[in-house]
């Protein structure tokens, strides 16, 4: 041990696995960042607070006195009285005029306002009034967090994947992605702005673009598609009933597919950010999506127990199902040869199919893990398979024989697993926040 970097070295019959680096990711306040912030939180503050109090009756619907608050241009277009507030001056603000009746009638309409909450408002407008982001109607419905936002002390590393210069690597923690270069183990990025616990992420095979899924449970999912130029945000894709779990992008980049608690998969046109068709098949969560590495079919992977071939094209689905799993499937990986696809979950099983043209077959199964399996990954040569379970061990598979051919034990569950593109590092980012790296040699 020695300044922060944990080196392990681990050799077996035909893997060498290094650990090169365990991160403890840190998420204490940002000293520099809390002026941002507190006029950040006051805003968000303001926004919650009239979603609340006043959003039922000034809305795109429904705008009483003229007035709609359903965004904060809405807002600032006003109504016949022009804009009700005049920033940084809440004296002189008609809103908090009337919501100290000093002007008839006192808002909100046949109510009031505690105390307390109308200086949330002057607060917020004496800061200038800063605007918040979205639609006031989304805000009402997700409950946003309280003024002082409660992070979990250290959130789940839920995703990883490895930019395809092999530097930098892309992990999806709560509420952001942080983009974490290897030369040094530091976080080089913040992307926030993520509804919730990013669950996906994935780079394009050019490395130009990332994309960062979740969403928020029982509402919607999201996308957000970030240039890895300078980090700015291209698109947000919206769609699904619920959360995001997995995505990947074509093989070409233009197309993304989605996979959502909502029993669909979608594809996007990445250019445009639009939805450009829905595969429906599954009747329950579906956990994991993949291309082809041609970049012409589907699979994806249920908790209705299945795995699902979809053509791209035409959205129809390929062939009957592979039905073997008894439970739940969590995961799927497909081989580099395009060949071959693998998947596990709930019965702890790992079976690998074999695609053709005409179907697919199960050609390979083994009891893998003693309790639900989480996450699978073949190594970019395509001779060793990679699974992490909830028993918190980790273990290396021969893809030729499924024979086990080594196991990491884990502090925590492996959430998530990624190989460099190289096949060299693996990365594993876990429940309690950790995230690992092992050097992988092959011989
Ligand atoms: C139950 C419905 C209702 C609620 C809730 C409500 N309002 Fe109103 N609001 C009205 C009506 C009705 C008018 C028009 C009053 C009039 O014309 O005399 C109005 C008018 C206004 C105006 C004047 C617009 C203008 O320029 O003439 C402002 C500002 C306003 N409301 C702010 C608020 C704020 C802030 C809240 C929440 C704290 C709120 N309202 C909650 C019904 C409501």
């Amino acid at each position: 041990m020695f300044g922060g970097i944990t080196v392990k070295s681990v050799v077996c019959s035909s893997v060498t696995i290094v650990l090169l680096l365990s991160v403890e990711v840190m998420f204490a306040p940002r000293a520099q960042e809390h002026a941002a912030e507190v006029t950040n939180n006051s805003a968000a503050a303001a926004a919650k607070l009239l979603a609340r109090n006043c959003y039922s009756c000034h809305n795109n619907v429904d705008k009483k006195g003229g007035l709609n608050l359903q965004t904060y241009a809405t807002l600032m277009k006003g109504g016949p009285h022009g804009a009700p507030l005049v920033p940084g001056d809440s004296d002189k603000s008609r809103m908090i005029l009337m919501v100290e009746g000093f002007l008839e009638p006192r808002m909100p309409y046949g109510g009031f306002l505690f105390d307390e909450d109308i200086q949330t408002l002057r607060d917020w407008i004496d800061a200038g009034a800063p605007a918040w982001t979205g639609d006031l109607a989304r805000m009402k419905m997700e409950n946003l967090p309280d003024i002082q936002p409660r992070i979990p002390v250290k959130p789940e590393i839920a995703s990883l994947a490895f930019h395809p210069s092999e530097r930098l690597l892309a992990a999806g923690t709560y509420k952001e992605v942080r983009l974490i270069d290897l030369d040094n183990g530091k976080t080089r990025v913040r992307l926030s702005e993520h509804a919730e616990s990013v669950r996906a992420v994935a780079f394009s095979a050019d490395g130009s673009l990332l994309a960062a899924a979740g969403g928020m449970p029982t509402r919607y999912g999201e996308v957000k598609i970030w240039s890895t130029k300078d980090w700015t945000l291209l698109h947000t894709l919206e769609g699904h009933n619920d959360c995001i779990y997995s995505i990947a992008f074509s093989p070409s980049g233009k197309l993304l597919a989605t996979s959502s608690y909502d029993h669909l998969v979608k594809l996007w046109d990445v250019e445009t950010g639009e939805e450009v068709r829905t595969f429906t098949g599954h009747s329950d969560a579906v956990f994991s999506v993949a291309f082809d590495p041609e970049g012409k079919r589907l699979v994806s992977a249920s908790a209705d127990r299945t795995v699902k071939i979809w053509d791209i094209s035409t959205g129809e689905q390929l062939f009957r199902a592979f039905s073997e799993s008894a439970a739940e499937l969590y995961t799927l990986a497909f081989h580099p040869s395009g060949q071959l696809v693998a998947a596990a979950g709930v019965d702890k099983m790992i079976r690998i199919w074999r695609l053709s043209e005409e179907g697919g077959q199960l050609v390979r199964s083994t009891f893998a893990h003693g309790s639900p399996i989480i996450r699978l990954v073949f190594t970019p040569d395509g001779h060793t398979l990679i699974s992490s379970g909830e028993d918190q061990l980790v273990k290396f598979w021969e893809v030729e024989t499924l024979q086990e051919k080594h196991v990491e034990h884990q502090s925590d569950w492996v959430l998530a697993l990624a190989v460099s593109p190289s096949g060299k590092v693996l990365a594993l980012g876990r429940y309690d926040g950790s995230l690992s790296f092992y050097e992988m040699e092959s011989n």
